[in-house]
């Protein structure tokens, strides 16, 4: 396939691109920065600009729509908002305006609100799935539950295939981040919003490949996609009985260090097994 991905010059979209030339598809970029690989094509375009990202998506099988603002927390609010919403708006209606079938976007776990919560919640059970309520109380999570309604919508509308992929924090096998994660572990008590949740960005590439080549029953399809564990190596019920209390309804196959998010749905649907765990990261310091 000849794929589009938007953000491929970002710290995750980078390795979507190396995932898709490594299975022989051809790939452009659209961006505001160049990507690092030579041979793609390159859009230096404004996904905030309609008529530009529909001329740049000329001639594209599908789209991979990665790029966007990551988190909340370096943005004003309002910013965040309008290049995440706006910006996915106007991938999705250049997909239509072009005839393309298929969309992937990285969405986010912060669709869930924990990441972000200023006022505390509990998740409603364990382990947490894509039936779970998103309660996000943040301008970054907010975007991602809008950026998925208009996945849902550009669906209904055209028939475009779209598949929305829930990544939580994905950790990334760059020497420098290395310290950063081992640190972690032993400050596991400062991270209870995140649910100790994470996943390796080699896993997430493989997830957005294979949710192209994919063509599921349904139209829209949302996914997460998580690493098999929780990074801390301590049993998830001991954490969540320890930050959690209040949390009553568990699987009763749940058990050991096993990732409070669950990737089964991904697993029966799109074969999405992850491959990689904290333990290959921090191996490698
Ligand atoms: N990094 C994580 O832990 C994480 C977790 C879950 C989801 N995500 C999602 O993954 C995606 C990529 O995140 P990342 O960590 O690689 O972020 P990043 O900032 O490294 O990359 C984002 C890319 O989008 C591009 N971009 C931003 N605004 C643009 C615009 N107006 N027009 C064109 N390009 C624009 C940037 O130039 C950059 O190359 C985001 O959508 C983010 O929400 C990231």
């Amino acid at each position: 396939m000849n794929i589009l991905v938007t953000g491929g010059s970002g710290s995750v979209g980078k390795y979507i691109v190396d995932e898709l030339l490594a299975h022989a598809h051809s790939v452009g970029v659209l961006d505001l920065n160049p990507p690092k690989q030579k041979n793609v094509v390159f859009h230096k375009t404004d996904m905030c600009i309609l008529q530009d990202v529909e001329q740049a998506m000329k001639g594209y099988d599908a789209v991979v729509h990665t790029a966007g603002i990551p988190h909340p927390l370096n943005d004003p609010a309002e910013r965040v908002f309008h290049v995440n919403v706006n910006g996915t708006f106007n991938v999705l209606e250049s997909a239509a305006r072009n005839g393309i079938k298929k969309v992937v976007f990285t969405s986010s776990e912060s669709t869930l609100g924990f990441a972000f919560m200023v006022n505390r919640m509990v998740p409603e059970y364990i382990p947490i799935d894509e039936l779970h309520p998103m309660r996000p109380q943040d301008p970054y999570g907010l975007s991602k539950v809008i950026g998925e309604q208009i996945c849902r919508t550009y669906s209904a509308k055209y028939g475009i295939r779209t598949v929305c992929l829930r990544e939580p924090w994905i950790w990334v096998p760059e020497q420098e981040q290395l310290p950063f994660y081992a640190t972690l572990v032993n400050e596991y008590r400062n991270w209870h919003k995140n649910l100790w949740t994470y996943v390796h960005v080699y896993d997430v590439a493989r997830a957005h490949r294979l949710a192209l080549e994919h063509d599921l029953e349904n139209l829209h399809e949302i996914f997460f996609i998580t690493a098999r564990e929780n990074w801390t190596g301590k049993e998830s019920k001991d954490l969540l009985l320890q930050f959690y209390p209040e949390v009553q309804k568990y699987a009763g196959d749940y058990s050991g260090a096993s990732a409070i998010i669950s990737h089964g749905k991904a697993k029966r649907l799109l074969g999405y097994e992850p491959q990689y765990s904290v333990n290959d990261l921090l191996k490698k310091q």
